[in-house]
């Protein structure tokens, strides 16, 4: 079995009505052949044998599973906020619409709520009126929700809506929903075509450099770490602590560090930070320079703190709350040592994602939600758009729900994030999740 296949619906037998070339030197863009895919592993070792995986690059294809005039597409939102689900929504619709000519598009309410009709609202068509303001708002105009769906009830709504294709925007609680939507899809001999596009603000879905919303998010949270760095230099002795979102990855509390270039101590889940090993070093920092700006991300020092043991409905563990804990910390400990300190805490909490996604994330939620179009006029599915190696790609969902992508301490984001706050360098966390 070649690594990464894309289950496909069948032979794509129709021509894709789009004006594209198959020549090279024509100044047209070329339609994408299957022979082309980007590999996975693209450091080339000279001293052993390269890595020959590889991954299927995205893009309109010249012959398509569907016809366009007859076909019926759905678009679902899911799970938490994000900057650019709107302006998925709104270039999904362009596509299938106006290039494809894809008469009906059907907007599914409230998440994978909306795909039972017993519980859920029923669908809104979207129109060429509805997406016309969309991508200057933040949030989702389907509205979204969290948790599972029977995968059977859904089916069974997609059969009676007549849906040819499925897009299924969300993170990793969405993928899982839109692989069970397909394996049922697949069970009945249908042909429906279920393809996922990465939403979310933590950037922890695996096979995607990248996942739209991400870069709004780091742009708030950087302007919070200035606020923090403001103050903490206003005060005698400030303490500037931002709490910033990101659950089990750092990527957020990484990236508005090296963003911001101000912070001296970033703590994220991935590391195993010592609670007096980081005062001593916070004690040391305040001495020499009188301020101090630390930030932390929210899955951080669980074990630290009492075990928060409920959990949301898509199944994560709340946690509880890691900013309050250290500010009370660091209070405590200056105390005992009658060193005067001004701690500012901040949390930004929602505002980082409930804003209108910015100039990158706009770019690249329409690259995402065009390639979306394409891999599922194309019959693939099961799958979602990835973006790796600088390449949007297919990955099949089964690969992007088995693993977790978090920090990797050894590379590069994190090597810059510990030399621009030149903090203590700590193992990686043992506990997970
Ligand atoms: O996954 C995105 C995210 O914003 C996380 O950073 C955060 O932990 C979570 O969603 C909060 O989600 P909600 O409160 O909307 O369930």
């Amino acid at each position: 079995m070649i690594p990464f296949q894309i289950d496909t619906l069948g032979q794509p037998e129709h021509h894709s009505p789009l004006a594209l070339s198959i020549a090279d030197g024509d100044g047209v863009a070329n339609f994408v052949s299957e022979e082309t895919r980007v590999l996975f592993e693209h450091f080339v070792h000279t001293n052993r044998p390269s890595d020959t995986r590889s991954l299927e690059l995205a893009g309109p294809r010249q012959n398509i599973f569907f016809q366009p005039q007859q076909c019926r597409a759905a678009v679902v939102t899911c799970g938490g906020l994000c900057p650019g689900i709107n302006n998925v929504i709104r270039s999904i619709f362009i596509e299938l619409h106006h290039n494809y000519g894809v008469q009906e598009v059907l907007g599914i309410r409230q998440g994978y709520l909306g795909l039972d009709p017993a519980h859920g609202e029923p669908p809104k068509k979207i129109t060429s009126e509805f997406i016309e303001v969309i991508h200057t708002l933040g949030g989702t105009v389907l509205g979204s929700s969290r948790g599972p769906r029977s995968p059977e009830v859904m089916v069974d709504f997609l059969q009676s809506q007549q849906i040819d294709m499925l897009f299924c925007i969300g993170g990793d609680g969405t993928q899982r929903g839109a692989h069970a939507i397909a394996q049922e899809v697949n069970r009945r001999g249908e042909k429906i075509a279920v393809v996922g596009v990465p939403k979310t603000i933590d950037n922890d879905i695996p096979y995607v450099y990248r996942s739209f919303g991400y870069a709004t998010a780091l742009e708030k949270a950087a302007e919070v770490i200035r606020a923090a760095h403001v103050e903490a230099k206003g005060a005698i002795n400030g303490v500037g602590l931002v709490k910033l979102m990101g659950r089990d990855a750092g990527f957020i509390a990484a990236g508005a560090t090296l963003a911001s270039q101000e912070v001296n101590f970033v703590l994220v889940p991935e590391i195993d930070f010592s609670l007096t090993g980081f005062l001593a070093a916070l004690e040391k920092r305040l001495h020499a320079r009188k301020h101090a700006v630390i930030v932390v991300s929210e899955g951080t020092g669980q074990h630290l703190l009492e075990k928060a043991t409920e959990q949301d409905l898509s199944g994560n563990r709340r946690y509880a709350d890691i900013g309050l804990f250290l500010k009370q910390k660091i209070l405590a400990h200056f105390a005992s040592k009658d060193f005067s300190v001004n701690v500012k805490y901040l949390d930004p909490s929602y505002l980082i994602r409930s804003v209108p996604a910015n100039s990158a994330d706009r770019i690249l939620s329409d690259q995402l939600a065009r390639h979306a179009v394409h891999a599922a006029m194309a019959g693939k599915t099961n799958m979602l758009v990835g973006h790796w190696n600088n390449e949007f790609v297919h990955v099949p969902i089964p690969a992007v729900v088995s693993e977790k992508k978090i920090l990797d301490l050894e590379g590069q984001l994190w090597r810059s994030t510990q030399l621009a706050t030149g903090q203590p360098r700590w193992p990686p966390a043992k506990i997970k999740g």
